[in-house]
């Protein structure tokens, strides 16, 4: 019998900024991250041992996998010891810029916090996922923030009115690392102050871009074309989300059949202060 079930969201960025490559190979960023109503559900349960399963055959489920690790930190910080067994209902496309797999992160650290008698503040869960990936902290956000950092310094931002998106996700994914390599520092980042892009947010006069576009469209070039074609269908605005491969749409568009595309009608969504979603 399933113990808990949580859903776990998807996220876009409604705009990337690159500032500088760092030292320990990471870059530096600013962007404004945004949760999107596309879940995953992560089902628990407690068992003999400890066991991950996915509906999605492609996704290991070892060590790996950032549920596993999220799970392995939260033992580490609290001596929580239950076996657990944990199944994942998969719904958001890998190598898609969505945050799929740092979103289930995030929400294991919730759902493992919410077990214990007294839960430990959020800030904890934070700091601890901040060590599995650069997107992990965001999620546990109410939904929209400006990150920099890595991507891993959350700074929590109200609420923006709700938008109807389409999410559009090409039949081959895109690796982060290899959007990272390709981003040329010199000619793909027009310089200007973030700050002034996150105002134009809560101006009612949204700046959408994203500085890994063109680097992705290096490694990637049908996405291009496919960029192409949806702003021809009417989209006022198509951008890449993160280092890709999906894209999000805004506006009124006549969408054509995009063959092997899938297609997700969404929103952007927050969560209330002490609740999931
Ligand atoms: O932190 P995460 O594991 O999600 O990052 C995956 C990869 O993406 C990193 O190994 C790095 O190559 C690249 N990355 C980066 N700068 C960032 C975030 C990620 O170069 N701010």
């Amino acid at each position: 019998m399933c113990l808990m079930q949580f859903k776990s969201p998807a996220k876009i960025n409604l705009f990337l900024k690159i500032l500088h490559r760092r030292e320990d190979g990471y870059h530096e960023l600013a962007s404004l991250f945004q949760t999107i109503s596309l879940f995953d559900t992560i089902h628990f349960e407690f068992g003999e041992n400890d066991n991950l399963t996915c509906t999605d055959p492609t996704i290991p489920c070892n060590d790996s996998n950032l549920i596993s690790k999220a799970l392995t930190l939260f033992r580490h910080h609290t001596g929580f010891n239950k076996p657990l067994s944990i199944h994942l209902e998969k719904k958001i496309p890998h190598q898609a810029g969505l945050g799929g797999g740092s979103s289930n992160a995030a929400t294991t650290l919730w759902a493992l916090n919410s077990l214990l008698p007294q839960p430990l503040p959020l800030q904890d869960l934070i700091q601890w996922g901040s060590t599995i990936g650069s997107d992990v902290p965001f999620f546990l956000s109410r939904g929209t923030a400006y990150c920099t950092g890595r991507g891993e310094k959350i700074r929590p931002m109200p609420p923006l009115p709700e938008t109807p998106l389409v999410i559009i996700k090409p039949p081959f994914g895109s690796s982060t690392p290899e959007v990272y390599k390709a981003l040329n520092l010199k000619k793909d980042l027009p310089s200007a102050d973030p700050i002034l892009h996150l105002k134009s947010f809560y101006e009612q006069k949204p700046h959408y871009f994203n500085d890994l576009e063109q680097a992705a469209f290096q490694v990637n070039p049908p996405l291009k074309t496919l960029k192409e074609k949806l702003i021809q269908c009417g989209f006022q605005t198509v951008l890449l989300s993160g280092s890709g491969s999906s894209f999000f749409c805004i506006g009124n568009a006549s969408l054509v059949k995009l063959p092997d595309c899938e297609q997700y009608q969404v929103k952007t969504i927050h969560r209330k202060e002490d609740n999931w979603y």
